[in-house]
């Protein structure tokens, strides 16, 4: 499957570097390609969305709210990247008063916090996610009566974003979803390396 996919990426982008021929379209409606994955068509509704390269193999931008995503993505990327920080962290440091409880390998904390302090972490995101959205927590409410931009909280406690252009903002916004979308995929690789080595990161 693997290969069948780079072969028909290979093919894709080779196409690109063909010399031109003469105006004919390469698809009978004449429909853009998408940039990342240039034998499928563009998914439209992520045009223009700060750091999209029109990808969107199994066409979701057609059938959930596009806000919805890409308020899903930026939430991931963040938490993710918290994550991978915290994972390498705490084979090195640990609050005086959890001492007893520390583990090297970082997959093993979860079990070593126990389920009541899990469930703590799990609730307290919950109602985060209950405050900050007003109670409408559903893909059908989220941004439904709302035009609050996704991933935008207003959270900007060292005033980083004040007086800032709008193209700066931009540029910070692609940042920070191409490091998260990178944390997303580090962290994955993280805790498989623990699970598979059956030891700490480092
Ligand atoms: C995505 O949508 C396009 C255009 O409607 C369609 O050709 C394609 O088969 C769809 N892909 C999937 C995985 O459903």
């Amino acid at each position: 499957m693997m290969k069948i996919a780079t072969i028909a990426a290979l093919i894709g982008s080779a196409s690109a570097f063909a010399p031109a021929q003469t105006g004919k379209a390469s698809t009978a409606l004449n429909a853009e390609m998408s940039k990342s994955v240039p034998f499928l068509l563009n998914p439209s509704k992520t045009d223009g969305l700060i750091g999209s390269v029109g990808f969107d193999p199994i066409n979701w931008s057609d059938n959930f709210d596009i806000k919805w995503l890409q308020e899903s993505e930026i939430k991931h990327g963040r938490v993710a990247m918290l994550a991978t920080a915290g994972f390498m962290a705490q084979q090195f440091v640990s609050f005086p008063m959890f001492a007893d409880i520390h583990v090297d390998d970082s997959n093993l904390a979860p079990a070593a916090v126990g389920i009541s302090g899990m469930m703590q972490i799990v609730f307290f995101a919950g109602a985060e996610e209950w405050r900050t959205n007003k109670g409408k927590i559903t893909m059908a409410d989220m941004f439904a009566d709302s035009d609050r931009v996704p991933g935008d909280f207003g959270f900007d406690p060292m005033g980083k974003l004040k007086g800032k252009s709008e193209a700066e903002i931009n540029d910070m916004k692609l940042k920070e979803i191409k490091n998260g979308r990178l944390a997303m995929l580090a962290i994955g690789g993280m805790i498989h390396h623990n699970f598979i080595f059956g030891e700490a990161l480092f």
